[in-house]
């Protein structure tokens, strides 16, 4: 039974072309970046540099912004929140007691590295004038893992209402996935992960203003992130990007996001399944979720709280999400259920634990009814049809 994975949200499924082309690295090319002079080390870093030059187009960024290398978001948001230097003044530097504004939609991974360093992190519920008054930085959800709703209207409003502002955006579930003009966002940085659009695991980063890319302090100190290192004296440097990337780079998933760079910025203008061109991809997969989500709120003691994007998230009355999740898993259906990373939201909504359905490009309309059918049964294989 092949299994129907709606939980492309986690993780989604994987170009075949990415996966090649990691796979063809560590076959054919195998070499540090950087460090060597031979052909195959230049072939690796030509790769790392390309690769960057794919994100920057894929986010629409100019010559201001560079890109950092990470693991992901979540290494990409501790990056900047460690990284700020604290002091008084200037451009990228936040006082001590700095007020930090994340949204309340925010996922855990744009929580935490905020609330580890600095006192005063504001988690907005509206981003009115009062919760952003004094900002110094703020961090927003580019697109919600929870509802998929898109933000980016209100993040070029926070950016008119907050000019000083450092402002970022996690662009997890955003990256890839939409039309993004990082510069008409207003943003200063915007974190990514790779495998969220189809590239492997373990490769994401930083889109970055230059100027704020040069004053962060690095998270990690090592080989390649210097130029000299001496027994008694400072280290001297190196420029960015290389400062803040120390240590070798996952440079296989790089050549494998290259690759899925390339693929999700063709199918943002065009994409084409079974013989239907669409106008983007989302334009196929908003359908499928309207079917989902359609499908679901005719089905007696279903809750659907949000659909937008690639993204259903819903319950069932009587039966636990862990349960719905169980007996979908039990027919060979992939979701996620439970808070989803973002206890502090759903609390706020007052909606607990969910199950949320999140589809892809790779998905199709038969999948969704074959969901839709198990879901129809489960009320009453739990026994609750009567609740
Ligand atoms: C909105 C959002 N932010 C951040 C993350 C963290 O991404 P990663 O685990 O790739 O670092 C996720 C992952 O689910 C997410 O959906």
């Amino acid at each position: 039974m092949r299994e129907i994975y709606f939980d492309n949200a986690a993780t989604m499924m994987k170009y075949r072309e990415a996966i090649e082309a990691e796979k063809n690295f560590y076959r054919e090319v195998n070499a540090n970046p950087l460090r060597g002079l031979y052909k195959k080390s230049v072939q690796a870093t030509t790769g790392v540099n390309e690769t960057r030059k794919a994100i920057l187009e894929l986010a629409k960024a100019d010559k201001s912004y560079t890109v950092i290398f990470s693991r992901g978001t979540t290494e990409a948001l501790n990056m900047v929140a460690n990284g700020l230097v604290l002091g008084r003044d200037g451009f990228g530097v936040v006082s001590k007691s700095a007020k930090v504004v994340v949204d309340i939609e925010s996922h855990h991974s744009n929580i935490l590295p905020w609330k580890q360093r600095y006192k005063n992190v504001v988690m907005a519920k509206k981003l009115d004038a009062k919760e952003l008054f004094a900002a110094e930085v703020i961090c927003l959800t580019g697109v919600s893992n929870v509802t998929g709703q898109d933000f980016s209207k209100r993040i070029k409003i926070v950016r008119k209402t907050c000019p000083k502002a450092i402002l970022g955006v996690d662009a997890a579930q955003m990256l890839g996935h939409t039309r993004i003009d990082i510069k008409r966002l207003g943003a200063d940085f915007m974190a990514f992960s790779g495998h969220k659009f189809g590239a492997p695991m373990g490769i994401g980063g930083l889109i970055i203003k230059k100027k704020l890319a040069e004053k962060l302090r690095p998270l990690n100190f090592g080989g390649e992130m210097v130029d000299s290192v001496s027994v008694d004296g400072e280290p001297v440097f190196a420029e960015i990007p290389e400062r803040l990337e120390a240590g070798t780079l996952s440079v296989g998933a790089i050549f494998g996001l290259f690759e899925a760079a390339k693929i999700s910025k063709r199918n943002l203008y065009e994409f084409r399944c079974e013989d239907v061109i669409y106008g983007s991809v989302g334009d196929y997969v908003s359908e499928l979720i309207r079917e989902t989500a359609d499908g679901l709120k005719k089905t007696k003691g279903v809750k659907v709280l949000a659909a937008n994007g690639g993204i259903v998230t819903f319950q069932v009355k009587g039966v636990h999400p862990h349960d719905v999740a169980q007996i979908l898993a039990d027919e060979g259906i992939a979701v996620r259920a439970g808070w989803l990373c973002a206890e502090p939201f759903l609390r706020y909504k007052g909606w607990g634990p969910v199950v949320r359905a999140s589809l892809s490009e790779f998905n199709t309309e038969v999948e969704v009814e074959k969901f839709l059918d198990i879901i129809e049964k489960i009320r009453v294989k739990m026994g609750v049809e009567n609740v």
